[in-house]
């Protein structure tokens, strides 16, 4: 049985009194109708907020993003040995928003990748096409390509055992545009053969994401697909009514 997650991506949102409100509302409006895990990922100078608010909840939390590197010199960079002391059991890998607006490569990300795996974190690999990918119909060969950048840099075949994958098309994210239910389940099955060329059995369990403008009037239909098994939500998820509806469609 795989593992359902809903996670809010919060991005660069939030203060402390924002934070503070929303969790209370998630709080008091989560139910354990839904089988999904839930995970927040605020941004990072929030952690020992959100431990702080959601230990002892059904509320998990993670990092955006961290350093490939061990601690040492790299101003601005937050490293996976520092998202420990928060309790971070998650960590977002490769955001569309890092590889376009912040340059990371295959493999960069295939380093922040391993490094988070190798210290206990489990890591959320996102991938996507751009919208000129879809017209000219390479997404499979793209989507594959950043996939296979992982598996080159890891030395074993359970590189995707306790990890997740998001697949998440740019055009879609922040747009208001969905891929249908279709267009996703045949990039979430695509990419569930491929894991399967390594390990069936890791492909069977992997926990794969569908991210781009998720709202709780779209999130049942794509649910209802066989190869998503939950969502990365941004901006919707800054809205606790949204957040827990969308949570509501995973029974
Ligand atoms: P969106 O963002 O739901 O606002 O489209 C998704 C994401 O970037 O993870």
């Amino acid at each position: 049985m795989r593992q359902f997650v809903v996670a809010g991506n919060w991005k660069m949102n939030g203060s402390l009194e924002a934070n503070a409100h929303l969790l209370e509302q998630l709080k008091s409006q989560l139910d354990n109708t839904t089988k999904a895990e839930i995970i927040v990922f605020p941004p990072t100078v929030y952690l020992a907020q959100i431990q702080q608010i959601c230990r002892d909840t059904g509320i998990k939390w993670g990092a955006q993003d961290a350093s490939p590197n061990r601690p040492g010199a790299y101003t601005g960079e937050i490293a996976v040995e520092m998202l420990e002391d928060f309790a971070c059991e998650y960590v977002l890998v490769g955001h569309s928003e890092r590889r376009t607006l912040y340059h990371e490569d295959d493999v960069m990300i295939a380093m922040k990748f391993a490094h988070a795996k190798r210290h206990g974190l489990t890591p959320i690999l996102c991938v996507g096409e751009t919208l000129h990918e879809r017209k000219q119909q390479v997404t499979e060969t793209i989507v594959k390509k950043q996939l296979d950048a992982i598996v080159n840099l890891a030395d074993s075949t359970d590189v995707f055992k306790h990890a997740m994958i998001a697949y998440e098309p740019i055009w879609a994210i922040g747009t208001g545009l969905t891929a249908s239910p279709e267009q996703a389940q045949s990039v979430h099955h695509a990419i569930r053969e491929h894991v399967a060329t390594i390990d069936k059995t890791i492909a069977e369990q992997l926990t794969l994401l569908y991210g781009g403008s998720v709202k709780a009037a779209n999130a049942a239909s794509l649910f209802a697909m066989p190869d998503i098994d939950g969502f990365l939500v941004g901006g919707a998820s800054l809205d606790a009514h949204q957040f827990v509806e969308i949570t509501q469609c995973i029974k």
